[in-house]
Protein backbone atom coordinates (compact mmCIF):
# COMPACT_ATOMS: atom_id res chain seq x y z
CA UNK A 1 0.00 0.00 0.00
CA UNK A 2 1.36 3.15 -1.00
CA UNK A 3 1.99 6.20 1.63
CA UNK A 4 -0.28 8.26 2.78
CA UNK A 5 0.00 11.92 0.65
CA UNK A 6 -2.90 13.71 2.01
CA UNK A 7 -4.43 13.56 5.71
CA UNK A 8 -7.68 15.13 6.72
CA UNK A 9 -9.02 14.70 10.51
CA UNK A 10 -12.14 16.26 11.78
CA UNK A 11 -12.42 18.87 9.21
CA UNK A 12 -15.72 21.12 9.34
CA UNK A 13 -16.25 23.80 7.86
CA UNK A 14 -19.53 26.65 8.26
CA UNK A 15 -20.72 29.06 5.94
CA UNK A 16 -23.17 31.78 6.87
CA UNK A 17 -26.28 31.96 4.91
CA UNK A 18 -28.36 34.87 4.19
CA UNK A 19 -31.68 35.17 4.92
CA UNK A 20 -31.89 36.71 7.98
CA UNK A 21 -34.45 39.57 9.53
CA UNK A 22 -33.57 42.45 7.62
CA UNK A 23 -30.70 41.34 5.92
CA UNK A 24 -29.04 39.72 8.75
CA UNK A 25 -26.59 36.88 8.54
CA UNK A 26 -29.22 33.51 8.53
CA UNK A 27 -28.46 30.47 10.56
CA UNK A 28 -25.14 28.82 9.94
CA UNK A 29 -24.72 25.59 7.28
CA UNK A 30 -22.29 22.73 7.79
CA UNK A 31 -20.79 22.34 4.08
CA UNK A 32 -18.38 19.98 5.62
CA UNK A 33 -19.10 18.16 8.85
CA UNK A 34 -16.58 16.24 10.66
CA UNK A 35 -13.99 14.74 7.70
CA UNK A 36 -11.89 12.51 8.11
CA UNK A 37 -10.30 11.27 4.71
CA UNK A 38 -6.76 9.99 3.36
CA UNK A 39 -5.20 10.17 -0.30
CA UNK A 40 -2.29 8.09 -0.86
CA UNK A 41 0.45 8.95 -3.28
CA UNK A 42 -0.51 8.20 -6.75
CA UNK A 43 -3.53 7.43 -6.77
CA UNK A 44 -7.29 8.51 -7.31
CA UNK A 45 -9.71 9.01 -4.99
CA UNK A 46 -12.92 9.55 -6.25
CA UNK A 47 -15.49 11.70 -4.13
CA UNK A 48 -18.98 11.74 -5.37
CA UNK A 49 -22.52 12.77 -3.70
CA UNK A 50 -25.59 14.76 -4.55
CA UNK A 51 -25.03 18.61 -5.73
CA UNK A 52 -24.47 20.07 -2.52
CA UNK A 53 -23.18 17.23 -0.36
CA UNK A 54 -19.65 19.19 0.10
CA UNK A 55 -17.53 17.80 -2.22
CA UNK A 56 -16.05 21.28 -3.63
CA UNK A 57 -15.72 22.67 -0.49
CA UNK A 58 -13.84 19.47 1.27
CA UNK A 59 -11.58 19.63 -2.21
CA UNK A 60 -11.15 23.08 -1.43
CA UNK A 61 -10.20 22.23 2.17
CA UNK A 62 -7.51 19.52 1.82
CA UNK A 63 -5.26 22.50 -0.03
CA UNK A 64 -6.16 25.07 1.72
CA UNK A 65 -8.00 27.80 -0.49
CA UNK A 66 -10.41 28.14 2.29
CA UNK A 67 -9.80 28.03 5.51
CA UNK A 68 -11.81 25.34 7.63
CA UNK A 69 -13.28 26.10 11.13
CA UNK A 70 -11.85 23.32 12.84
CA UNK A 71 -9.94 19.95 12.58
CA UNK A 72 -6.64 19.76 10.50
CA UNK A 73 -5.06 18.42 7.23
CA UNK A 74 -1.73 17.14 6.75
CA UNK A 75 0.63 17.27 3.74
CA UNK A 76 3.05 14.56 4.18
CA UNK A 77 4.71 15.48 7.29
CA UNK A 78 4.05 19.33 7.46
CA UNK A 79 0.49 20.74 8.90
CA UNK A 80 -0.88 22.29 6.01
CA UNK A 81 -3.78 24.13 8.52
CA UNK A 82 -1.14 25.39 10.80
CA UNK A 83 1.62 26.96 8.27
CA UNK A 84 1.90 30.75 8.11
CA UNK A 85 1.21 32.44 4.50
CA UNK A 86 4.31 32.88 2.83
CA UNK A 87 5.31 28.79 3.87
CA UNK A 88 1.94 27.89 2.93
CA UNK A 89 2.54 30.03 -0.75
CA UNK A 90 5.92 27.92 -0.70
CA UNK A 91 4.18 25.01 -0.53
CA UNK A 92 1.45 25.48 -3.23
CA UNK A 93 3.36 24.71 -5.94
CA UNK A 94 3.19 20.85 -4.20
CA UNK A 95 -0.95 21.02 -4.64
CA UNK A 96 -2.82 22.26 -7.36
CA UNK A 97 -6.88 22.42 -8.54
CA UNK A 98 -8.33 21.88 -11.41
CA UNK A 99 -11.85 23.23 -11.64
CA UNK A 100 -14.85 22.53 -13.63
CA UNK A 101 -15.15 25.23 -15.86
CA UNK A 102 -12.57 26.14 -18.24
CA UNK A 103 -14.16 29.51 -19.16
CA UNK A 104 -14.54 30.95 -16.08
CA UNK A 105 -10.94 29.92 -14.58
CA UNK A 106 -8.58 31.68 -17.01
CA UNK A 107 -7.98 35.26 -17.02
CA UNK A 108 -9.36 36.29 -20.25
CA UNK A 109 -6.77 39.35 -20.80
CA UNK A 110 -3.53 37.05 -19.91
CA UNK A 111 -2.32 35.10 -23.23
CA UNK A 112 -1.97 31.57 -22.52
CA UNK A 113 1.96 31.61 -22.19
CA UNK A 114 1.50 34.03 -19.78
CA UNK A 115 -1.24 31.95 -17.46
CA UNK A 116 1.27 28.99 -17.34
CA UNK A 117 4.50 30.92 -16.69
CA UNK A 118 2.49 32.64 -13.70
CA UNK A 119 2.98 29.53 -11.64
CA UNK A 120 6.25 29.31 -12.86
CA UNK A 121 7.30 33.17 -11.90
CA UNK A 122 5.60 32.71 -8.38
CA UNK A 123 7.40 29.92 -7.37
CA UNK A 124 10.95 31.30 -9.22
CA UNK A 125 10.86 28.10 -10.91
CA UNK A 126 13.31 28.44 -14.29
CA UNK A 127 16.66 30.28 -14.14
CA UNK A 128 15.04 33.49 -16.34
CA UNK A 129 12.22 34.36 -18.85
CA UNK A 130 13.69 32.65 -21.28
CA UNK A 131 14.21 28.95 -19.42
CA UNK A 132 10.48 30.13 -18.23
CA UNK A 133 9.26 30.16 -21.55
CA UNK A 134 11.18 26.53 -22.52
CA UNK A 135 9.37 25.34 -19.95
CA UNK A 136 5.83 26.75 -20.65
CA UNK A 137 6.32 25.21 -24.46
CA UNK A 138 7.14 21.83 -22.93
CA UNK A 139 4.33 21.72 -20.43
CA UNK A 140 1.74 22.82 -23.78
CA UNK A 141 3.24 19.46 -25.12
CA UNK A 142 2.59 17.74 -22.70
CA UNK A 143 -1.01 19.11 -22.57
CA UNK A 144 -1.51 17.80 -26.61
CA UNK A 145 -1.51 21.97 -27.48
CA UNK A 146 0.41 23.73 -30.12
CA UNK A 147 3.07 25.69 -29.56
CA UNK A 148 1.68 28.60 -31.13
CA UNK A 149 -0.78 28.59 -28.04
CA UNK A 150 1.48 30.97 -26.20
CA UNK A 151 0.53 33.92 -27.89
CA UNK A 152 -3.08 33.29 -28.19
CA UNK A 153 -5.53 34.22 -25.67
CA UNK A 154 -8.47 31.38 -24.35
CA UNK A 155 -10.97 32.46 -26.14
CA UNK A 156 -9.72 31.80 -29.14
CA UNK A 157 -9.70 28.06 -28.05
CA UNK A 158 -12.49 25.31 -27.58
CA UNK A 159 -13.58 24.25 -24.29
CA UNK A 160 -11.25 21.19 -24.21
CA UNK A 161 -8.33 23.17 -25.12
CA UNK A 162 -9.22 25.86 -22.29
CA UNK A 163 -9.48 22.91 -20.48
CA UNK A 164 -5.74 21.75 -21.10
CA UNK A 165 -4.37 25.38 -20.51
CA UNK A 166 -5.81 24.80 -17.10
CA UNK A 167 -4.25 21.51 -16.55
CA UNK A 168 -0.70 22.85 -18.08
CA UNK A 169 -0.67 25.60 -15.19
CA UNK A 170 -1.98 23.23 -12.64
CA UNK A 171 0.98 20.79 -13.29
CA UNK A 172 3.55 23.69 -14.14
CA UNK A 173 5.24 23.45 -10.59
CA UNK A 174 5.24 19.52 -10.68
CA UNK A 175 2.34 18.93 -7.63
CA UNK A 176 2.30 15.43 -6.43
CA UNK A 177 -1.67 16.27 -5.70
CA UNK A 178 -4.21 17.42 -7.78
CA UNK A 179 -7.73 18.27 -6.58
CA UNK A 180 -9.86 17.88 -10.00
CA UNK A 181 -13.15 19.60 -9.26
CA UNK A 182 -15.32 18.24 -11.78
CA UNK A 183 -13.22 18.68 -14.73
CA UNK A 184 -15.11 17.66 -17.84
CA UNK A 185 -18.58 17.98 -16.71
CA UNK A 186 -18.77 20.92 -18.95
CA UNK A 187 -17.30 19.51 -21.95
CA UNK A 188 -19.16 17.52 -24.82
CA UNK A 189 -18.45 13.46 -23.90
CA UNK A 190 -15.84 13.08 -27.14
CA UNK A 191 -13.78 16.07 -25.63
CA UNK A 192 -14.31 14.31 -22.09
CA UNK A 193 -12.92 11.33 -23.45
CA UNK A 194 -9.69 13.02 -24.77
CA UNK A 195 -9.08 15.14 -21.06
CA UNK A 196 -9.71 12.14 -18.90
CA UNK A 197 -7.16 9.95 -21.12
CA UNK A 198 -5.10 13.29 -20.35
CA UNK A 199 -5.25 13.25 -16.76
CA UNK A 200 -4.39 9.66 -16.55
CA UNK A 201 -1.54 9.75 -18.67
CA UNK A 202 0.05 12.90 -16.43
CA UNK A 203 -0.55 10.48 -13.59
CA UNK A 204 1.22 7.76 -15.07
CA UNK A 205 4.29 9.78 -16.15
CA UNK A 206 4.20 12.64 -12.84
CA UNK A 207 3.14 10.48 -10.02
CA UNK A 208 0.38 12.35 -9.47
CA UNK A 209 -2.61 11.88 -6.74
CA UNK A 210 -5.90 13.38 -7.63
CA UNK A 211 -8.64 14.02 -5.77
CA UNK A 212 -11.62 13.11 -8.71
CA UNK A 213 -14.88 14.92 -7.72
CA UNK A 214 -17.58 13.64 -10.16
CA UNK A 215 -21.14 13.22 -10.40
CA UNK A 216 -20.85 10.48 -13.18
CA UNK A 217 -20.67 7.75 -11.32
CA UNK A 218 -19.39 5.63 -14.75
CA UNK A 219 -16.26 7.77 -15.02
CA UNK A 220 -15.83 6.83 -11.44
CA UNK A 221 -16.14 3.14 -11.50
CA UNK A 222 -13.36 3.71 -14.17
CA UNK A 223 -10.91 6.13 -13.17
CA UNK A 224 -10.79 6.07 -9.47
CA UNK A 225 -8.76 3.48 -7.20
CA UNK A 226 -11.01 4.31 -4.01
CA UNK A 227 -14.24 6.28 -3.69
CA UNK A 228 -15.61 8.06 -1.11
CA UNK A 229 -18.97 9.07 -0.35
CA UNK A 230 -20.38 11.86 0.80
CA UNK A 231 -23.99 12.99 2.03
CA UNK A 232 -24.87 16.19 3.57
CA UNK A 233 -21.03 16.99 4.67
CA UNK A 234 -19.95 13.60 5.79
CA UNK A 235 -18.60 10.79 4.58
CA UNK A 236 -21.02 8.32 4.50
CA UNK A 237 -18.94 4.81 2.71
CA UNK A 238 -15.54 4.75 1.79
CA UNK A 239 -14.24 1.53 -0.41
CA UNK A 240 -11.58 0.52 -3.16
CA UNK A 241 -13.77 1.06 -6.46
CA UNK A 242 -14.52 -2.21 -7.41
CA UNK A 243 -15.70 -3.50 -3.82
CA UNK A 244 -18.18 -0.39 -3.59
CA UNK A 245 -19.71 -1.14 -7.00
CA UNK A 246 -19.55 -4.61 -6.45
CA UNK A 247 -21.31 -4.70 -2.53
CA UNK A 248 -22.16 -1.04 -1.54
CA UNK A 249 -23.15 -1.45 2.35
CA UNK A 250 -24.51 2.30 2.44
CA UNK A 251 -28.06 2.94 1.65
CA UNK A 252 -27.31 5.99 0.12
CA UNK A 253 -24.36 4.30 -1.94
CA UNK A 254 -27.26 1.74 -3.24
CA UNK A 255 -29.69 4.82 -4.15
CA UNK A 256 -27.00 6.51 -5.85
CA UNK A 257 -25.76 3.99 -7.52
CA UNK A 258 -29.32 2.66 -8.94
CA UNK A 259 -29.66 5.87 -9.78
CA UNK A 260 -26.78 6.18 -12.23
CA UNK A 261 -28.12 5.97 -16.05
CA UNK A 262 -27.34 2.85 -18.05
CA UNK A 263 -24.77 3.06 -20.63
CA UNK A 264 -26.71 1.10 -22.84
CA UNK A 265 -28.20 3.66 -25.12
CA UNK A 266 -32.11 4.22 -24.87
CA UNK A 267 -32.52 2.39 -22.09
CA UNK A 268 -34.59 4.65 -19.25
CA UNK A 269 -32.48 6.43 -16.75
CA UNK A 270 -33.82 5.27 -13.17
CA UNK A 271 -35.13 7.48 -10.92
CA UNK A 272 -32.36 9.79 -8.68
CA UNK A 273 -32.27 8.64 -4.93
CA UNK A 274 -35.89 9.27 -3.76
CA UNK A 275 -37.24 12.58 -1.76
CA UNK A 276 -35.44 15.87 -1.30
CA UNK A 277 -32.19 16.42 0.89
CA UNK A 278 -32.70 18.00 4.09
CA UNK A 279 -32.04 21.20 4.83
CA UNK A 280 -28.86 22.33 4.98
CA UNK A 281 -28.88 24.52 7.70
CA UNK A 282 -31.05 22.41 9.77
CA UNK A 283 -30.17 18.28 9.43
CA UNK A 284 -32.25 15.95 10.81
CA UNK A 285 -30.64 14.57 14.20
CA UNK A 286 -29.22 10.85 14.19
CA UNK A 287 -28.08 9.66 10.72
CA UNK A 288 -28.57 12.92 8.15
CA UNK A 289 -30.11 9.67 5.72
CA UNK A 290 -32.45 8.65 7.80
CA UNK A 291 -35.45 10.41 6.33
CA UNK A 292 -34.69 8.82 3.23
CA UNK A 293 -33.68 5.94 3.98
CA UNK A 294 -35.53 2.60 3.36
CA UNK A 295 -34.09 0.70 5.86
CA UNK A 296 -33.96 3.47 8.86
CA UNK A 297 -34.37 1.97 12.61
CA UNK A 298 -34.87 3.98 15.51
CA UNK A 299 -31.28 4.00 16.70
CA UNK A 300 -30.78 6.05 13.25
CA UNK A 301 -33.12 9.23 14.43
CA UNK A 302 -31.14 9.36 17.48
CA UNK A 303 -27.53 8.67 16.96
CA UNK A 304 -25.13 10.00 14.40
CA UNK A 305 -23.32 6.70 13.01
CA UNK A 306 -19.44 6.68 13.08
CA UNK A 307 -17.78 5.64 9.78
CA UNK A 308 -16.23 2.42 11.21
CA UNK A 309 -14.62 -0.33 8.81
CA UNK A 310 -16.17 -3.36 7.85
CA UNK A 311 -13.59 -4.88 6.55
CA UNK A 312 -9.85 -3.47 6.30
CA UNK A 313 -10.84 -1.61 3.72
CA UNK A 314 -14.41 -0.67 3.40
CA UNK A 315 -15.75 1.81 5.83
CA UNK A 316 -18.94 2.54 6.27
CA UNK A 317 -21.44 4.87 8.66
CA UNK A 318 -24.48 3.09 9.14
CA UNK A 319 -26.25 1.47 12.03
CA UNK A 320 -28.14 -0.61 10.16
CA UNK A 321 -24.98 -2.14 8.42
CA UNK A 322 -23.17 -2.44 11.17
CA UNK A 323 -25.45 -4.06 12.68
CA UNK A 324 -25.62 -6.67 10.10
CA UNK A 325 -21.64 -6.59 10.35
CA UNK A 326 -21.36 -7.55 13.71
CA UNK A 327 -24.37 -10.55 13.10
CA UNK A 328 -22.55 -11.82 10.67
CA UNK A 329 -18.95 -11.93 12.43
CA UNK A 330 -21.17 -13.31 15.49
N1 LIG B 1 -19.00 30.38 -0.17
C1 LIG B 1 -20.14 29.86 0.28
N2 LIG B 1 -21.00 30.56 1.04
C2 LIG B 1 -22.14 30.02 1.52
N3 LIG B 1 -22.51 28.75 1.31
C3 LIG B 1 -21.69 27.98 0.55
C4 LIG B 1 -20.46 28.49 0.00
N4 LIG B 1 -19.87 27.48 -0.71
C5 LIG B 1 -20.68 26.42 -0.60
N5 LIG B 1 -21.76 26.69 0.15
C6 LIG B 1 -22.85 25.76 0.53
O1 LIG B 1 -22.24 24.64 1.12
C7 LIG B 1 -22.88 23.42 0.71
C8 LIG B 1 -21.88 22.53 0.03
O2 LIG B 1 -21.47 23.13 -1.20
P1 LIG B 1 -20.42 22.49 -2.20
O3 LIG B 1 -20.23 23.44 -3.31
O4 LIG B 1 -19.22 22.06 -1.43
O5 LIG B 1 -21.22 21.20 -2.69
P2 LIG B 1 -20.87 20.20 -3.89
O6 LIG B 1 -21.05 18.83 -3.34
O7 LIG B 1 -19.58 20.55 -4.50
O8 LIG B 1 -22.07 20.50 -4.91
P3 LIG B 1 -22.06 20.43 -6.54
O9 LIG B 1 -22.14 18.97 -6.86
O10 LIG B 1 -23.31 21.16 -6.90
O11 LIG B 1 -20.82 21.07 -7.02
C9 LIG B 1 -24.03 23.86 -0.19
O12 LIG B 1 -25.21 23.92 0.60
C10 LIG B 1 -23.62 25.23 -0.67
O13 LIG B 1 -24.73 26.03 -0.95
MG1 LIG C 1 -18.99 21.19 -6.38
Amino acid sequence: MSETLVSARGLVKRFRTRGGWLGRSGPDLKAVDGVDLDVRAGETLGLVGESGSGKSTLGRLLIRLIEPDAGNVRFEDQELTALPAGELRRMRRHFQIIFQDPYGSLNPRMRVGSIIAEPLTIHRIGADRKARREKVLELLDQVGLEASAVDKYPHEFSGGQRQRIGIARAIACGPRFVVADEPVSALDPPVQAQILNLLMDLQDSLGLAYLFIAHDLRLVEHLCDRVAVMYQGRIVEQAPTAELFREPKHPYTRALLDSTPSIRPGEPTPPAVEGDPPSPTAPPPGCRFHPRCPVAVDLCSEKQPGLLPEEATHRVACHVAHETNSRVRA
